[in-house]
């Protein structure tokens, strides 16, 4: 099924569709499209309507690194961190539920 179009979904911007009676979120992660369940694992919040940015990064003690602009979904509700390009959380075993897409000519095709 048809998501989306290329170029419709900016990077770092998202398209939330309906497709069966779920909820899907559609990403453009700097140009590399990615769709997951719009369901937290955690306690099922809406996470596809969270901030996406960046994140800490592993550090000198005493030190703030920031990174991954543009890669982590922090849920709306308690903040878990999900890596947009795979679908882990950064602090949890659990992860996003993802879906297939391809491309086919302009088009983002979802498939359930
Ligand atoms: S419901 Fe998403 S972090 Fe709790």
């Amino acid at each position: 099924m048809t998501v989306a179009r290329v170029g419709e979904i900016a990077p770092g911007q998202r398209k939330i569709v309906r497709i069966d009676g779920r909820s899907i979120g559609v990403f453009n992660v700097g140009g590399v499209y990615r769709a997951y369940l719009n369901l937290c694992p955690h306690a099922l919040a809406p996470v596809c309507l969270g901030r996406v940015g960046g994140t800490t990064l592993p550090s000198a003690p005493g030190t703030f690194e920031w990174g991954r602009d543009g890669e982590i979904l922090s849920c709306p509700w308690h903040g878990w961190e999900f890596d947009l390009l795979d679908g882990h959380c950064l602090t949890d075993k659990k992860r996003l539920h993802a879906f297939e897409l391809a491309l086919v000519g302009d088009e983002i095709v979802l498939t359930v």
